[in-house]
């Protein structure tokens, strides 16, 4: 009996399991009902009682072989299968992770294609600006609001300078820069003192149109401006224009399109009115043109300012301006599927 148990244990030692169904064998082998461990122990109350405990010790080494191989198969068995998940199938395909536009590029974008349409092209100026570009050659009286503290942020120890307010600071340096005709936008960010709320933020983003050309006149501007409109916002947008005041246009005017929500019946989107303001216009005033070097006497032209947060906010209907700069996930993910 010790050399059967010797052997057992030898082979015991030598195995390997690579399946579990080869260790369900070697378990029913060797502890099952009618395995080779219970036959022994049935058979060790037959043997003399001088080799008991010598044969006892052995039995139980058995035993015990038996239990640890169990676990150190079972352990192998287990971090193989780990590791083969983390491999499975190649042949899937990849999991879709693709990022989105943020809803201000996809307007801004789509402002731009539109207007490309008609000949616009596309220009930028810088967003540090001098007193020159941002308001005086733009007709801003001396003692002009806008000018004020409250309004603009200004480089510290250098009153001549500040964030722009406006895109309209990009209008002078290209008419500094060309003559007509000049039938550009510019897009841009742009910079004012506001507390940030559901409704203002002291960083947003604004497309200005300009063009100058011999015999531009008002009604170039509401045809251009009407064909924007029913592009962005569809084909059965109309437009009004309300006379208005900027110091750089004259006249100027604030346009207005037929509320898209409701279609002018009335909602609280266009507060019961029927109408929403998206954008301030006007002909470019004489005294900008002559402050830019292009001859007024010649020459005249449109611009039209609008900021894309709020064309946005029509668009999809979104009701707080702070959305656009947190870069919620959740947010951002459903304009996944815009272009
Ligand atoms: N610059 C003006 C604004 O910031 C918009 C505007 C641009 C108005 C061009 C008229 C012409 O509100």
């Amino acid at each position: 009996m010790k050399e059967k148990i010797q052997s057992y244990l030898q082979e015991i030692q030598a195995s390997n399991y690579s399946s579990p169904a080869d260790l369900e064998a070697f378990r029913i082998k060797y502890v099952g009902k009618k395995g080779i461990i219970p036959a022994l122990f049935a058979d060790f109350k037959l043997i003399p009682a001088e080799d008991r405990k010598e044969v006892g010790v052995l039995l139980n080494d058995l035993k015990q072989a038996v239990q640890t191989k169990l676990e150190e198969a079972k352990q192998m068995l287990d971090t193989a299968d780990q590791q083969t998940e983390s491999l499975t199938d190649l042949s899937l395909p990849v999991r879709r992770e693709l990022g989105s536009r943020h809803p201000l590029s996809l307007v801004r974008n789509q402002i731009i294609e539109i207007f490309s349409r008609i000949g616009f092209t596309v220009e930028e100026g810088p967003e540090i600006e001098d007193d020159w570009h941002n308001f005086t050659a733009l007709n801003f009286p001396e003692e002009h609001p806008a000018r004020d503290m409250q309004d603009t942020f200004f480089i510290e120890k250098s009153p001549d300078i500040a964030l722009r307010t406006h895109t309209s600071s990009v209008q002078v340096r290209i008419m500094e820069n060309n003559q007509p005709p000049i039938r550009s936008i510019f897009p841009g960010r742009v910079f004012r003192n506001e507390a940030i709320s559901a409704r203002a933020h002291c960083i947003f983003h604004q497309v200005e149109g300009l063009y100058i050309d011999e015999n531009v006149s008002f009604a170039d501007l509401k045809q251009s401006l009407m064909y924007f409109a029913k592009e962005m916002f569809g084909e059965n947008t109309g437009i009004r224009l309300r006379p208005s005041y900027f110091p750089f246009t004259e006249p100027s005017a604030e346009m207005d399109i037929s509320c898209h929500i409701c279609g002018g019946e009335g909602c609280n989107i266009c507060k019961y009115s029927g109408w929403v303001e998206i954008l301030g216009c006007g002909m470019v005033d004489p005294n900008v043109l002559e402050n830019a070097g292009i001859d007024s006497d010649k020459y005249t032209g449109y611009a039209f300012g609008m900021g894309i947060e709020r064309i946005t906010m029509l668009k999809y209907q979104i009701k707080d301006l702070r959305l656009f700069f947190e870069n919620d996930i959740r947010f951002l993910k459903q304009f996944e599927s815009a272009i």
